[in-house]
């Protein structure tokens, strides 16, 4: 359980959800993600637990099984896909929080105003080579977690270090209050304006949704796997959706009366967050240690998201190219450095890394999440829904007619007709063929 609870809390939380709320006009964003957290994200986590239950198998193994000579394996090859984009750019925000931490740890931030903190920031992406170190060394250290094989060491971490950033995420909320910009921030967060609800913004509150909770790709599968124990599924999921869901919108709270109050434009992007909160602990009482800690804690968050994709796909290597676990690690560090390279430099500013609009890093964000993890976990939900027989799914649901017997059909229709539903719909009218 805190292994999950590990690879779903991370930066998605923290640093993702806030972005994208920005950019997308806040409570209405804040409300679709919420609806289809449950229209999709509660069915889909519990899809993935059921495939990995059923079998005790990974994600591609878990397809083979169920289903022999079909391509429904290619799914999880989907995935591995998806985790090799997302590592791209998740290790150089998680190399951003490791530089944040330094910065926490000399007080570079002390006495600075706005402009400064934003042109300090802007020196160090600019610089190159210092994302690109510690993109590098973050994902070295997650090799070496891996090949060790101490992750589970690492996960178990959780059980303090989740409590105390939920803590931490109370504090700045708290501290909120004290801000000019608290009521501007709460209006943007919690009153909606529905004129600005795109089929963009309902995408990318669908691909929110696969990335926080880490959906879609077979994460939730391979974890499942090694579950024995027979257990009430649906509120163990559900309190694994209500940790995660709980920690996105409190950090909402923390940071959008801050943006408010330091001018800082919501529609950013993906530097929100590192504008706005050198900002408050610059101004808060203890604000020097309260920001160590907190870089700390989502430094770790970080990382132990990372170890969950990087284990999965050392996985696969093993499994399906028969390598060794030492050969799959390292070229897995070695071609991914490369890729988070790209991605660092690609927001140099004037840097040529880009495809149309987008540049490498933000194209590998919208890749990942609003197109691949919502593909792959589309597919799963109908494989789950469709292809495995209902006394089986209600085998596997139930623990063997133990838990939620009459919540059975109302699943089974969820994940048959609903979710599907509203997946194709959004997708529909992503592409213009529905108009809202
Ligand atoms: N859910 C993680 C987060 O919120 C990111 C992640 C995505 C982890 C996919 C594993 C798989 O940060």
């Amino acid at each position: 359980m805190m292994a999950i609870v590990g690879s779903a809390v991370g930066l998605g939380n923290i640093w993702r959800f806030p972005y994208l709320a920005g950019m997308n006009g806040g409570a209405a964003f804040l409300l679709l993600y919420l609806g289809l957290i449950l229209l999709v994200g509660l069915p889909m986590i519990l899809s993935e637990f059921i495939l990995g239950r059923a079998t005790h198998r990974g994600a591609v193994g878990s397809f083979k099984q169920l289903a022999p000579r079909s391509r429904w394996y290619l799914v999880g090859y989907m995935g591995v896909a998806a985790g090799f984009c997302i590592l791209g750019f998740y290790s150089v925000i998680a190399g951003w929080s490791v530089r944040f931490l330094y910065d926490a740890v000399v007080n570079a931030h002390a006495g600075l105003s706005q402009e400064e903190i934003t042109a300090g920031f802007n020196a160090f992406k600019n610089s190159g080579w210092q994302p690109i170190l510690l993109s590098t060394g973050f994902l070295g250290l997650t090799a070496l977690v891996v090949f060790k094989g101490v992750e589970k060491g690492v996960e178990r971490w959780n059980k303090i270090l989740m409590p105390l950033l939920i803590g931490i995420l109370l504090v700045l909320c708290v501290n909120s209050l004290t801000l000019e910009g608290f009521r501007e921030g709460m209006t943007f967060l919690f009153r909606p304006d529905f004129s600005k609800i795109t089929a963009n913004t309902v995408l990318d509150a669908l691909g929110q949704v696969f990335f926080t909770l880490s959906l879609g790709m077979g994460v939730m599968i391979t974890y499942s796997s090694y579950v024995v124990k027979s257990e009430n599924m649906l509120r163990s999921k559900g309190i694994v959706v209500l940790i995660d869901t709980s920690i996105a919108i409190i950090a909402g709270i923390a940071i959008f009366p801050a943006v408010f109050t330091f001018q800082i434009n919501p529609t950013e992007g993906p530097d929100l967050i590192f504008l706005t909160l050198p900002n408050i602990f610059a101004r808060m009482a203890g604000g020097q240690y309260v920001g160590i800690l907190f870089f700390l804690l989502i430094t770790i968050a970080a990382l132990t998201s990372i170890v969950s994709i990087f284990e999965m796909m050392t996985n696969y290597l093993m499994e399906e190219l028969k390598m060794t676990r030492r050969r799959a690690v390292w070229w897995l560090f070695g071609t991914l450095s490369v890729l988070s390279a790209l991605c660092a430099q690609s927001q140099v500013e004037g840097s040529g890394l880009r495809i149309g609009n987008l540049n490498v890093f933000d194209l590998l964000d919208l890749l990942s999440a609003n197109y691949l993890m919502t593909v792959g976990g589309l597919l799963i939900v109908l494989f789950v829904g469709w292809h495995i027989s209902e006394k089986r799914l209600r085998r596997v649901f139930t623990s063997n007619g133990r838990y939620n017997n009459r919540l059975f059909p109302v699943f089974r229709f969820v994940v048959r007709y609903l979710s599907p539903v509203a997946v194709a719909v959004i997708f529909l009218s992503k592409i213009g063929l529905i108009r809202g």
